[in-house]
C-alpha cells in the first residue's frame, strides 16, 4: 500500500483524539469514518468537530468553503462495518490494553488485508496491541499530540513486527496531514510521554511539596524554559486520567522514577480530571 492508495481513513474512537484526528484527515482530503460506540458519543465527536473547524476558520488557516468540504468528507457510525473500505485506520479508544487489542481483533476482520491499522496509543505497546491479529507488519503507532487540528507533530511508533513499508507510509501519511513526524521505538511512552509525564509530576510534586504556588511552578516553566503550558496548566489540558493512566503504565514499566504524585492521584480520585470536567489544579468556567 502506497500513500497514493489511500483515500479512506477510518478513526475508531470520536473522543478528544479521534475527532482531532478525523479533523485533520478531512481537511487533508481525505473521506472519514469516524466511528464510536453510540450515538451520543459520534454526535459528540461530530460537534466537536464542527467547533474545531470554525476555529481554524476563525483563525484565518482556513477558508468556510473548505471547512465545510472538510466537514461533507467526515461521516459518524457506530457500526465497524462502516470502515470495510477503509485504506488506512487509526485506533484512538480507551488506554487500555486489552480494550485496543479488541478493536484491533474487530478491525482485523473487518478492514482489508492490505489495510494500515495504526493506533494513537500515548504508552501501550504496539507489539502487544498487534500481538492479537494475522497482520502486525501492518500496525504502526501513530501518536498525534492533543490538539490535533494545531499541534505541529506526530510520533510514528515502530513495533517488533511493523515492517518498513508500514512505517513509511505512516511517515508520509502524516506529512500529507501536514503534520512533521519523528521515528520512535517501541518502549514505553516512546519519546513525548516518556520525558513529559515525568515533568508533568516533578511540576506536581514542586507544588506539592512547597516549592512554590502552583501559578508559580507553571509561570516559572512558562518564563523560564518558553513552553506554551507549565506542566499543572497542561496535565488539566491533557486531562489528569489520562496523565495518570500514562504515568502508571511507565511507572509499571521502567520503574521507580516514573512514580506518579500523589497529588494527582488524589484529584482524579476526586474526580477533578482537568479543562473536560471544570476543574483540576485549576477551575475552568
Ligand atoms: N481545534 C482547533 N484549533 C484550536 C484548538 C482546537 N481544539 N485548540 C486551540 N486551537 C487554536 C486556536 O484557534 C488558536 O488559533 P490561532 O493562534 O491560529 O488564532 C490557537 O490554537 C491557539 O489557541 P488559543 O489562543 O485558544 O490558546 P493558546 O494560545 O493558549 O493555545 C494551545 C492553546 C494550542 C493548546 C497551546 O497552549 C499549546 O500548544 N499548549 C501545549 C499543548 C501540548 O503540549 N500538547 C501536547 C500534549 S502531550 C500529548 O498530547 C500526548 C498525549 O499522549 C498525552
Amino acid at each position: 500500500m502506497e500513500l497514493a492508495d489511500v483515500h479512506t481513513v477510518g478513526v475508531v474512537g470520536a473522543g478528544t483524539m479521534g475527532s482531532g484526528i478525523a479533523h485533520v484527515a478531512a481537511v487533508a482530503g481525505y473521506r472519514v469514518r469516524l466511528r464510536d460506540v453510540d450515538d451520543a458519543l459520534v454526535a459528540k465527536g461530530l460537534d466537536d468537530i464542527d467547533e474545531s473547524l470554525a476555529r481554524r476558520v476563525d483563525a484565518g488557516d482556513l477558508d468556510a468553503a473548505a471547512a465545510d468540504a472538510a466537514r461533507d468528507r467526515i461521516e459518524g457510525t457506530t457500526a465497524l462495518a462502516d470502515l470495510a473500505d477503509a485504506d488506512l485506520v487509526v485506533e484512538a479508544v480507551t488506554e487500555d490494553r486489552s480494550v485496543k487489542q479488541s478493536v484491533f481483533s474487530d478491525l482485523a476482520a473487518t478492514c482489508g488485508p492490505d489495510a494500515v491499522l495504526a493506533t494513537n496509543t500515548s504508552t501501550l505497546s504496539i507489539t502487544a496491541i498487534a500481538s492479537v491479529i494475522d497482520r502486525p507488519e501492518r500496525v504502526v503507532g501513530l501518536h498525534f499530540m492533543n490538539p490535533a487540528p494545531v499541534m505541529p507533530g506526530v510520533e510514528v511508533v515502530v513495533g517488533e513486527r511493523t515492517s518498513a513499508a508500514t512505517a513509511d507510509l505512516a511517515h508520509a501519511f502524516a506529512d500529507d496531514l501536514g503534520k512533521e513526524t519523528w521515528e520512535a521505538d517501541d518502549r514505553p511512552g516512546f519519546v513525548v510521554n516518556r520525558v513529559l509525564m515525568p515533568w508533568i509530576n516533578e511540576g506536581i510534586r514542586a507544588y506539592e511539596e512547597g516549592v512554590a504556588e502552583k501559578g508559580d511552578v507553571d509561570r516559572g516553566l512558562r518564563l523560564g524554559t518558553n513552553v506554551p503550558m507549565g506542566p499543572l496548566e497542561l496535565a488539566d489540558h491533557i486531562g489528569l486520567d489520562v496523565v495518570l493512566d500514562a504515568s502508571e503504565t511507565l511507572h509499571e514499566e521502567l520503574g521507580d522514577r516514573y512514580r506518579p504524585a500523589y497529588l494527582l492521584k488524589r484529584k482524579v480520585a476526586a474526580g477533578d480530571l482537568g479543562k473536560k470536567t471544570g476543574a483540576g489544579f485549576y477551575e475552568y468556567e
